[in-house]
């Protein structure tokens, strides 16, 4: 379906790095009015106030929205999607600094960084190594796709678990999220790389975590949501799981004084996988490529379907 081009809004606020990116590509960018068939949203709170925006503008015809996830903007995609309306999001496009941190997240909690990091003394000799190891990854997006490459080094066995069948290249298997179950105890490292959705919320429960490995890592960069923190904290203590590395939590944020905050066998970061130094280049290169897809009639990259929720 192609839209009908015309002036793009910025907002809630013109950002001029986004103003010039629209411009590089050939938009016009002009304040929010009647005549606005695009919008680049780039507010941090989720979707309330673009849901008034579109709700007064019932002629955008394209909506591109600031995130990887779009779990914030779940309601306004609800109530908001109509015929004719495209959106995207900046799925895939985080995917470098994500995946990167994702690699540290893991290697540091196999070395036991948190254990070393607070020592004041010398300790016993102890840490895990990547090399060889199985590593199921949920998701075969830019991030899962990315991690994939750059865990080649360290020669694992890949296993991908996503919602569509297709083979991911560079993994070893991949299957549908139906089969999880049954890859799950193999894996010797869990990676979360999936949005949150009705369907993946709460994916990685008390039974899952139970079915997990003894010994086995979780790595979640995807949403807190995917992975219920007190089973995992649960399965921590019991010696089930060995280690997790966390760059997002539920609730978010984790409150203060949190067990998992100085868990022995826990990395956490405060939702920093990608920062805003990372993330604004890689957005106004989306917004971009989008631009000249709105203005010469389709390819869109990032595109959301409203239904499955990413
Ligand atoms: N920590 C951070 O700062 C940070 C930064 C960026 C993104 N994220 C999170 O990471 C997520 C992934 O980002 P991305 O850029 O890689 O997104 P993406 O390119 O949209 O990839 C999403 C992948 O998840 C898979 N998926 C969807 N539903 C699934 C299900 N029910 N079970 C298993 N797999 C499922 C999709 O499978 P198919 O390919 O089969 O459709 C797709 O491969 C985002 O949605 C966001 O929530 C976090």
């Amino acid at each position: 379906m192609t839209p009908e081009p015309g002036p793009l809004a910025v907002l809630p606020v013109a950002d001029p790095l986004f103003v010039d990116a629209v411009r590089a590509a050939g938009g016009a960018v002009a304040p929010l009015s009647a005549s606005t068939r695009g919008i680049v949203w780039l507010d941090n709170a989720g979707g309330d106030s673009l849901g008034e925006v579109l709700a007064a503008h019932p002629d955008v015809n394209w909506v591109q929205l600031p995130w990887a996830g779009v779990d914030s903007f779940a309601e306004v995609l609800r109530q908001h999607d109509r015929p004719g309306r495209i959106w995207t999001s900046a799925k895939g496009a985080y995917a470098r600094p994500v995946a990167e941190h994702a690699l540290t997240l893991l290697l540091g909690v196999l070395r036991l960084l948190p254990t070393r990091i607070r020592a004041d003394s010398w300790g016993a000799k102890g840490g895990a190594s990547l090399y060889g190891r199985r590593v199921l990854v949920v998701g075969a997006g830019g991030i899962a796709r990315e991690l994939l490459r750059l865990l080649r080094p360290f020669e694992v066995d890949v296993t991908i678990v996503r919602r569509t069948a297709a083979p991911v290249p560079g993994a070893t298997t991949t299957v549908t999220v139906d089969r999880l179950d049954e890859v799950l105890p193999a894996a010797d490292v869990v990676v979360l790389a999936a949005p949150l959705t009705e369907a993946t919320s709460g994916l990685l429960d008390a039974a899952r975590l139970a079915h997990m490995k003894p010994g086995a890592y979780v790595v979640n960069v995807a949403r807190g949501g995917l992975l219920d923190t007190g089973a995992l904290l649960a399965a921590l203590d019991a010696g089930h799981l060995s280690g997790a590395g966390l760059d997002v939590t539920d609730p978010e944020p984790l409150p203060t004084g949190h067990p998992l905050w100085r868990h022995e066998r826990v990395v956490m970061t405060p939702h920093t996988a990608d920062t805003p130094e990372m993330t604004r280049p890689l957005l106004a290169e989306r917004v971009r490529d989008n631009v000249r897809a709105y203005l010469s009639g389709g390819g869109f990259t990032g595109v959301v379907d409203p239904r499955q929720g990413y």
